[in-house]
């Protein structure tokens, strides 16, 4: 299964990037406007930090208006997928330009019916929020395996691509049922690092080694 980098952040971009751990990196607009800087430039920076499909979301919601912003931020870089919102409007943007190349991550998907299609327009990810439905007392992370089994049965070549992680649980959880996909902040990342009995089994064998010398 591939991880994503869920933030904007250069900083924690190359953090997670320097341990090899990384293998794209989604933003959206509320991770961009914590940011300076032109998107544009952020997002080219985001490329040349990690060499896989780096998510970049269009703010237009009208049609005409996503196609021309689809096809302007599909040229900052080879390596962006255009990211837009699962509504009629996003739908008909990813049908028209998928068959010219530009690949799209499509978001904010809640439900097996929006992922179905999200796939049938061709995206290139679709990204089911997990986290947010945990938000409201319902494990989104549920949704998953018959995302996994619909896409399978039907040949979907749509990627899954968990998003709203908030856990290493949903990460596991992910890669348990078959996602592509997991994009992750950089504390979630950590956390998936560290346990106790680890660092307890580490400071014994340091101890021990110590008290030998
Ligand atoms: O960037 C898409 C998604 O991962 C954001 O999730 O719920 O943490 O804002 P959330």
């Amino acid at each position: 299964m591939q991880l994503f980098l869920d933030t904007a952040n250069l900083d924690e971009i190359r953090e997670a990037a320097d341990m090899g751990l990384i293998d794209g990196v989604t933003t959206n607009p509320s991770l961009m406007a914590k940011e300076s800087g032109d998107p544009a430039g952020i997002i080219r920076e985001i490329c040349s930090i990690v060499d896989g499909p780096v998510s970049a979301e269009i703010l237009s919601t009208e049609f005409e208006e996503m196609l021309k912003e689809a096809t302007a931020v599909a040229k900052w870089h080879p390596n962006v997928v255009v990211k837009v919102p699962l509504t009629a409007d996003g739908l008909k943007t990813v049908h028209r330009l998928s068959p010219q190349g530009v690949r799209f991550n499509v978001t904010l998907c809640f439900s097996l019916a929006q992922a179905l299609l999200a796939a049938k327009v061709g995206a290139a990810y679709v990204s089911p929020f997990v986290g947010r439905w945990d938000d409201i007392d319902t494990p989104g992370i549920e949704l998953i395996p018959d995302m996994v089994q619909m896409f399978d049965q039907h040949g979907f070549e749509t990627q899954i691509l968990v998003a709203s992680v908030r856990s290493p649980l949903h990460v596991s959880q992910a890669a348990l049922v078959g996602a592509d996909v997991a994009t992750l902040p950089l504390k979630v990342l950590k956390q998936m690092i560290g346990h106790p009995l680890t660092d307890i089994g580490l400071a014994k064998f340091l101890a021990d080694a110590r008290g030998k010398n």
